[in-house]
């Protein structure tokens, strides 16, 4: 825990970490939260997992959503608590078969052509997804005012990837085929994607959620043109749908990997923040990106699970970058499930070491 102030310097000052910087300011040290921090690194999550049959059955049960988006906030300081669930709950609550594997990763039955969109029934999405909002509703009474509660949905782009692909891939051929090839159809996908992020964001802030990010994983496979089509202007329209939906409420994009776009990126969408993957130089995002946008990242999770001096190395280095910077410490993509606990304590100490 930080340590203790007085009540009121501390409610004036560090009421809500991540709420303050993504409103603008300049906190040292930075806030911290990771990506997926609630997994397979802990054994108290593979304790809830074992106790349940598939993956999805977690996400949907809300006493134990709430149970593993808790584990981590109890073992460490963090700044926010990420609802658990996965991206692939909307392919799902669309009327999609998905299953997860073990070691395999997801599995869908995937769309082949136009006719498959079909099988898409948005109509059913929040009857569907109402588990999902039950879980942020208890997380939002739950949490300590100091933890901001964050809701994500995946991005247009990277839902069409998985539900075109039937699963993972290394080279996403059968999206970006069909984007070329099948441009209505495929337009059409995104078109119905993007009203069913909005609409299931939307619902996630009605229930609590105070912060949404939006995971676009594959955003950094696409050449220029059909990232501007495909990944800028699908969440151009869902951060313009939410804040005229509820005014204020900050928006986190994290356009994976896509590189030197990132500025275009921002300047079309205008979220109150960004994910910096992990391959982003901190001194060109400072300087590239307008300094009103809060910066989050970027720590390689394999850094994190290596430890050790280049672990202190790394933290000091990105906290020394973006120190004049609104700045969230998180990754640079998703914590590993190899990764040693007391790693994460490690990078908290180091984190809160300097400057305090
Ligand atoms: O703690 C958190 O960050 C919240 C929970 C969360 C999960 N997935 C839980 C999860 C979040 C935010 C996600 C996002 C997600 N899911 C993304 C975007 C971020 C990224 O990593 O790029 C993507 C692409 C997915 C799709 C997905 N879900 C894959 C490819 C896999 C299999 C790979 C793996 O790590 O097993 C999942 C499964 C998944 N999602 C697990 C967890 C904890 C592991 C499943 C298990 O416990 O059996």
């Amino acid at each position: 825990m930080r340590k203790e102030e007085g009540l009121e310097k501390r409610a004036q000052r560090v009421a809500k970490p991540v709420l303050e910087v993504l409103a603008g300011r300049v906190l040292d040290p930075p806030p911290l939260w990771l990506m997926r921090q609630a997994g397979r690194y802990l054994p108290e999550y593979r304790e809830v997992r074992a106790r349940v049959s598939g993956f999805l059955e977690l996400c949907y049960t809300p006493e134990l959503a709430v149970e593993v988006t808790l584990q981590p906030l109890r073992r460490f300081p963090l700044d926010a608590a990420i609802l658990f669930s996965d991206i692939l709950v909307v392919p799902h609550a669309l009327g999609m078969e998905v299953r997860f594997l073990e070691g395999e990763g997801p599995k869908l039955e995937p769309l082949r052509g136009p006719a498959d969109l079909a099988r898409l029934d948005a109509d059913r999405l929040h009857e569907r997804l109402r588990p999902v909002y039950g879980t942020v509703a208890t997380l939002a009474r739950e949490l300590p005012p100091r933890v901001t509660l964050i809701g994500f949905s995946g991005a247009p782009w990277t839902l069409a990837c998985y539900m075109l692909e039937g699963g993972g891939s290394k080279d996403w051929l059968a999206a970006r085929r069909a984007a070329l090839a099948e441009p209505a159809f495929f337009e059409r996908l995104i078109g119905l994607l993007t009203d069913s992020v909005v609409a299931y964001l939307s619902a996630q802030i009605a229930h609590g959620a105070e912060v949404v990010q939006l995971f676009d994983s594959w955003a950094g496979v696409l050449p220029e043109s059909e990232t501007r089509r495909w990944v800028i202007e699908p969440a151009r329209r869902i951060a313009e749908a939410l804040a005229a939906r509820h005014p204020g409420v900050p928006l986190i994009a994290f356009p994976r990997g896509i590189g030197p776009l990132y500025p275009a990126f921002v300047e079309a969408v205008r979220p109150a923040g960004v994910g910096l993957d992990t391959t982003v130089p901190c001194g060109w995002a400072r300087d590239a990106l307008p300094g009103d946008t809060a910066l989050q990242g970027n720590l390689d999770p394999v850094t994190l699970l290596v430890g050790g001096d280049p672990l202190a190395e790394e933290v000091a280095r990105i906290r020394d970058a973006f120190r004049a910077r609104p700045h969230i410490f998180n990754l640079g993509h998703g914590i590993l499930p190899q990764t040693p606990v007391a790693h994460v304590e490690a990078l908290i100490s180091h984190l809160h070491s300097r400057g305090r």
